[in-house]
């Protein structure tokens, strides 16, 4: 059985960026968030089809964050040095920030936007251009299957869980390796971080929900690791049961533990997190509207798929956010979905020019603090909803 206990408004796919102000205020779809009483798994209620969102146009790009680059680095070292294998896999490669860190030769990615996955194949890389299936699965592992897959920031994106975890199964060496990472669930309610829901992100997994999806299909987590990176994550190492080769770790029983304690099986929880969600948005109007009065002069930071759910949410214009600045050349002078705000070229913060800035991009709030020093220390100041409206 389904409860919702989340409702953000009318929505405009969340990264559909475009020149034109009246094509990019179209709202397209309800934003409720529900949760699987069964499984305990949370999930937006209306989807986009796949095709409208991962297409040729798709803007995102993991390397304009220094911050993932190292993540994937750190990784792609960790895994050579624990798993020794010879024949990687990554769902989702996007512009090939993971998978450079590998010899060509050993590693093939998936990435549907076919702009990001000709951007990687210039690189050297093989990257199948499809949507992760099990036809693909079978197509690409007709010479051997895959010591390790992973995939970042994707599998919450496919609507069929089923489907993935199949292919998975099938593309998988017999004692292969799966490791995912994806936003937290307990992270994202702590945070009151309600910008983790849009199109793009169809589920927001806990260890519990994952678990019980995946002893569906005969595999389990062995080992969970805390990340900072994308407001808070879990990356997941999982195995087929029948392999023998490692057992369930601590960390894996610490956090189902801590996930249990928290409340992530009582309704209540998610009944409290919307009640914290309204407050945070009466709070950031006023904080807004408070600027306006003082005649500051306030931008965005960071035109995130996250900021696409917050301004829509709050109904946050030009009036009260002037601009947003990005570094990613597909988002530039173009408009926020959803929104007439502007969205110009990344250049260094100057307090002679900007008072206030929304930090849209909060996941990367350290990488971004560090870069603006000079702004801040002249009297520049930033502010954040998360965990909740104020001046940072
Ligand atoms: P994400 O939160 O979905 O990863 O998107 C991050 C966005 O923030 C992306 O559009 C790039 C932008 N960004 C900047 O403009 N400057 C920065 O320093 C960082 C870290 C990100």
């Amino acid at each position: 059985m389904y409860k919702k206990f989340l409702d953000l408004g009318d929505q405009p796919l969340a990264n559909s960026f475009f020149f034109n102000c009246n094509f990019s205020k179209k709202k397209i779809y309800k934003l409720k968030v529900k949760i699987n009483l069964k499984n305990f798994l949370v999930s937006i209620q209306n989807t986009i089809p796949k095709q409208k969102m991962f297409n040729a146009k798709y803007p995102y790009r993991s390397s304009t964050s220094f911050t993932m680059k190292e993540s994937f680095r750190k990784l792609a070292i960790k895994i050579l040095k624990n798993f020794n294998p010879k024949l990687i896999l990554e769902i989702g490669s996007n512009d090939g920030m993971f998978i450079k860190n590998f010899n060509k030769n050993m590693v093939i990615g998936v990435e549907p936007c076919k702009n990001l996955a000709i951007e990687t194949r210039k690189n050297g890389f093989k990257i199948f251009s499809n949507y992760w299936d099990l036809n693909l699965a079978k197509k690409i592992t007709k010479l051997k299957k895959f010591d390790i897959i992973y995939s970042a920031n994707t599998i919450t994106h496919i609507k069929n869980l089923g489907s993935v975890f199949r292919a998975i199964s099938y593309a998988l060496e017999k004692n292969g390796i799966l490791i995912i990472e994806d936003p937290s669930l307990m992270d994202c309610l702590k945070l009151n971080a309600y910008d983790q829901f849009y199109c793009e992100h169809i589920y927001i997994f806990s260890a519990i929900s994952l678990s019980s999806i995946l002893k569906e299909y005969n595999f389990e987590i062995f080992r969970i690791e805390k990340l900072k990176v994308h407001g808070g994550s879990n990356r997941y190492y999982i195995k087929r049961k029948s392999n023998k080769d490692f057992k369930i770790e601590k960390s894996y029983k610490d956090h189902i533990a801590a996930e249990l304690k928290y409340g992530l099986k009582n309704y209540t929880i998610y009944q409290e997190f919307k009640k914290r969600v309204e407050i945070s948005k009466n709070k950031l109007i006023k904080l807004l509207n408070g600027f306006k009065k003082k005649k500051l002069r306030v931008i965005g930071y960071g035109a995130t798929a996250k900021s696409v759910t917050v301004l829509n949410y709050c109904k946050i214009n030009k009036n009260l956010i002037s601009y947003f600045l990005d570094t990613t050349p597909d988002k530039i002078n173009k408009y926020l979905p959803g929104c007439d705000i502007l969205v110009k070229r990344y250049k260094k913060l100057k307090k002679k020019n900007v008072d206030i800035v929304f930090l849209g991009a909060w996941n990367f709030k350290d990488e971004i603090l560090r870069k603006e020093k000079s702004f801040i220390s002249k009297g520049g100041k930033f502010i954040t909803h998360i965990p909740y409206p104020r001046i940072l």
